[in-house]
């Protein structure tokens, strides 16, 4: 993992000193003293009136809901969502979202269960778990657009960040704190299979967050901690389905991924 990690403000305006003194009270991150080495070599948080940034060299990370909105426009459209259709989330559902990454698959799920459920999200990366809760508290504000359909999907991905529960954790340490059948779906979407993947709009979270494998262990508390379904997404073709007991979902013809399924 890249640390410690160095945090600029970018200027002495108190709310980005506020948003500083958060980020170092946030559970899991190894920051470095004050004084460290400003060269581009140090992976750095950036908190600017632009946004927070996660990067190191020439990479650069942040949080922004621009795909869960494309996503919801879509459905409004009357378009299908892969993986709505691999959750099968219903209104009133607990997701436990085991791998959350940048938050887009839980910000979908969240407006899918609406206000009656809820998504807990669980994030061993402990940057990105902060960059993420800061993200879904303060970076979704519903612009002055004229597009109707446009203000509407941004103002109900606001309400559906409220829905989001972020913790840093690892997945399978989590679950076993909780109850048999106690979420209805768990989701899983590892990095294992990006590892190969060259694409730069991805590259940045490879530097950030865990590339293990899926364990069998996780799944197993998987299936005993949720009451309706155990989803994966992976590349298309992946062993992983058949190393880990999923079935394949038919469909997606032309995508490059799958979602894979178990009802426990
Ligand atoms: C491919 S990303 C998920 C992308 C996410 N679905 C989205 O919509 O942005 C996988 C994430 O899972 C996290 N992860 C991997 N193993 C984990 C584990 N054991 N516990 C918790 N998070 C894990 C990684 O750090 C990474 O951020």
């Amino acid at each position: 993992m890249l640390e410690p990690v160095r945090i600029t403000v970018s200027s002495q305006d108190p709310r980005h000193l506020a948003k500083k003194e958060w980020f170092l009270s946030q559970p899991g991150c190894q920051w470095s003293p004050a004084a460290a080495d400003p060269s581009l070599t140090q992976p750095c948080l950036s908190i600017t009136s632009k946004g927070v940034y996660l990067s190191y060299q020439d990479e650069r990370l942040s949080f922004h809901p621009s795909m869960a909105l494309l996503r919801l426009m879509n459905l409004y459209r009357g378009l299908p969502d892969r993986y709505l259709e691999a959750t099968a989330l219903q209104k009133g559902d607990v997701l436990l979202d085991a791998t959350l990454g940048l938050g887009t698959d839980a910000l979908v799920g969240a407006w899918a269960v609406g206000k009656v459920g809820k998504v807990v999200a669980i994030e061993r990366s402990p940057y990105l778990a902060a960059i993420v809760k800061d993200g879904l508290l303060h970076e979704i504000q519903v612009p002055r657009v004229k597009n109707p359909e446009k203000r509407r999907a941004w103002a109900e991905l606001k309400q559906a960040a409220v829905n989001i529960e972020v913790h840093f954790d690892d997945h399978f340490r989590f679950m076993q704190n909780l109850p048999s059948s106690g979420v209805d779906v768990v989701y899983f979407d590892p990095m294992f299979r990006r590892t190969q993947d060259k694409s730069s709009s991805i590259k940045p979270l490879h530097l950030w967050g865990n590339p293990e494998k899926l364990s069998p262990d996780a799944v197993r508390e998987a299936c005993r901690v949720a009451r309706k379904r155990v989803v994966l997404k992976e590349r298309k073709e992946s062993t992983e389905f058949v190393r880990l007991g999923f079935e394949i979902m038919p469909g997606g013809r032309y995508s490059t991924v799958d979602y894979g399924i178990i009802k426990p």
